[in-house]
């Protein structure tokens, strides 16, 4: 069984497909988009392959207030979602956190506090609970996997992105972490660091708007190879789980030909 959280029609809904296709059960949730993730797990279905569909806002709590948090909360939306999907479907064993934190191009004075909040709970938070409950499971069947994609601001704090940045720095290091903890669990984790535009119609897709998107795929087309290529990171995300564990990777780092890579200041 694979888990995709945050599965729209770019990394997620490819990563889903492949894995499909090599005779996984794969569970899509995403959180509003009920006609696309039906239109996904049919896909998945009319491809011979098996798929289940939950919506569901992965960042929601029981509690707000840290100190009241109920630890482990098996109520709270993605925790008893993994309960359900454990008893039903089987034992989760690749996990693929695939939620952005990008809320914009802001800078400091425009972020609101619940702004850089919900950033900290896509970002980081929503790891961690993910984290939490499943790896223990993972390491108890004495293996798996958890894929976490990530961005550009994992790695550098740039203008405007001081609430994706902090968001991100916290789910590579959070990955670092749980790499520390569960390595020697033979569960393998792996932070992909994609420093390019995707070609993502449900996540820069709406963020841009259809023109200005469509606009971006010609020049990336003509200019650098392309937007990066959800199939061709789903390729990644099965080489990385069937890696031996003698020879893991821990972290990727993805662009398309042509971009510069963010250690460049030259794009600065
Ligand atoms: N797109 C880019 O240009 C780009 C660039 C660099 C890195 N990345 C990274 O790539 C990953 C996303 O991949 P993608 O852009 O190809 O997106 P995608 O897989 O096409 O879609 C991600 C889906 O996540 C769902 N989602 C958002 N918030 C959620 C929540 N609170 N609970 C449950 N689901 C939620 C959305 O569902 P609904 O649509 O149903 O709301 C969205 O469609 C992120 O980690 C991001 O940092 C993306």
């Amino acid at each position: 069984v694979v888990l995709i959280v945050g599965a729209g029609r770019g990394i997620g809904a490819a990563v889903a497909k492949r894995f499909a296709r090599g005779g996984y059960h794969v569970v899509l949730v995403r959180r509003s988009d009920s006609a696309q993730l039906k239109a996904s797990v049919c896909e998945i279905e009319a491809m011979g392959g098996r798929a289940t569909g939950f919506l569901m806002d992965a960042t929601t709590a029981s509690s707000s207030s840290s100190s009241t948090y109920n630890e482990n909360n098996n109520q709270d939306p993605l925790e008893s979602l993994i309960d359900k999907i454990e008893t039903t479907v089987g034992p989760v064993h690749v996990a693929v956190y695939n939620l952005g934190a990008q809320i914009g191009s802001r800078r400091l004075q425009e972020t609101s506090r619940k702004q850089f909040e919900l950033g900290w709970k896509l970002g980081t938070f929503g790891l961690f609970r993910l984290a939490k409950y499943l790896l223990p499971r993972m390491a108890a069947r004495s293996g798996g996997s958890l894929l976490v994609t990530s961005s550009t601001a994992a790695m550098r704090g740039d203008m405007g992105q001081a609430s994706h940045a902090a968001a991100m720095g916290g789910r590579q290091r959070l990955c670092q972490a749980l790499h520390a903890e569960y390595a020697r669990h033979n569960v393998h984790i792996a932070h992909i660091v994609i420093d390019s535009p995707v070609d993502s119609p449900d996540t820069l897709g709406k963020l841009l708007g259809d023109e200005h998107f469509d606009k971006l795929r010609q020049d990336f087309q003509t200019k650098r190879g392309g937007l990066v290529d959800p199939k061709a990171v789903a390729g990644l995300y099965w080489y990385l789980h069937h890696q031996p564990p003698s020879t893991w990777t821990f972290e990727l780092d993805l662009r398309s030909r042509g971009d510069m890579p963010w250690w460049s200041s030259s794009r600065l």
